[in-house]
């Protein structure tokens, strides 16, 4: 029998993971069957009694169970810790083992995308402080050491992710007009809001014109494919890039931490906008 996988969270049903992972299964004749299984979030304990019960190799987590499950987990990785949510857990011996891949996710797309803005050490300007942007701006002051500000519509939430990036790099708390106004002090721009999704597709989450040339504009949301920061970001000249590399990277993370194979991921985004993204 297939050994088991799977995605939990909801809503869950336009998640892109089942096509990536059962791809990889068959590409590395790896026995493994990749499902989503909805779970509301007051069915979370017992779906993850049932995981285990079930046997289920590995599992991803997604919306809104990343921070919840910490709790119900047997060992939280370091870095999962420090971020405070989990989006990959590896069953071993009877036993949950949490990590989170979204921020390195993220970081292994800007290297292989944009190599030369890595070895600069850059400014980053992170805009949100949700669970995403806690992966990926932690990820990046841990790893970078270089200068990581946020800006939040909710202060309260940027002011307390910048105390937790100031523990690695220097970061300041910054409201959205603020940050407007100093976008030239920054090398990287990065929204992590969910602003650029349906129903505010046609708004942009900060105003660009201040940035200087040359710098790097990425957005997490990859569908639509550029959102009106990125489209915006283009206009003016800037490089951009959206989230599918960090997508395919969280997932190749998580299937290496599953199977031991890291798979080939250049092919798999190519797939994945033949496939899934055309529109
Ligand atoms: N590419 C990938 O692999 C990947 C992985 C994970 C997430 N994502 C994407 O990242 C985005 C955020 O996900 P998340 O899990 O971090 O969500 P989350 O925890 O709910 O955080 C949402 C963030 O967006 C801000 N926001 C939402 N609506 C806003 C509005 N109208 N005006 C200003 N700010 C607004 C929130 O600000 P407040 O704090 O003020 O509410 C918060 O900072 C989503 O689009 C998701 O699809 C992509």
């Amino acid at each position: 029998m297939e050994d088991k996988y799977g995605l939990i969270g909801a809503p869950i049903a336009h998640s892109l993971s089942p096509a990536m992972h059962n791809f990889w299964f068959e590409e590395y004749g790896i026995s493994g069957d990749y499902r989503l299984y909805p779970v509301e979030k007051c069915d979370l304990v017992q779906a993850v009694s049932r995981i285990k019960e079930a046997r289920v190799k590995g599992f991803n987590v997604t919306f809104p169970h990343k921070t919840a499950i910490l709790s119900l987990l047997d060992e939280v990785d370091e870095a999962a810790e420090v971020i405070g949510a989990v989006n990959t857990v590896v069953q071993t011996g009877g036993r949950l083992i949490g990590y989170n891949t979204d921020g390195i996710g993220f970081l292994k797309g800007l290297q292989r995308n944009f190599p030369s803005f890595i070895n600069k050490r850059p400014s980053i300007l992170v805009i949100g402080a949700g669970g995403a942007a806690r992966s990926v701006a932690l990820t990046l002051a841990r790893a970078m050491g270089a200068r990581v500000d946020i800006c939040n519509r909710t202060c309260s939430k940027a002011v307390a992710l910048s105390a937790a990036c100031g523990a690695y790099s220097d970061s300041d708390a910054l409201k959205f007009d603020q940050a407007e106004r100093q976008l030239d002090r920054y090398q990287v721009v990065i929204n992590t809001t969910s602003i650029g999704l349906n129903p505010d597709a046609d708004h942009s989450v900060i105003h660009l014109n201040r940035a200087l040339p040359g710098t790097l504009f990425a957005d997490l949301i990859y569908s639509p494919r550029r959102t009106a920061f990125l489209r915006e970001a283009e206009r003016l000249g800037h490089p951009v890039m959206n989230g599918l590399s960090m997508l395919v990277y969280q997932g190749a993370l998580a299937f290496q931490k599953w199977t031991g194979v890291f798979p080939e991921t250049v092919k798999m985004e190519n797939h994945l906008i033949k496939m899934y993204l055309m529109s």
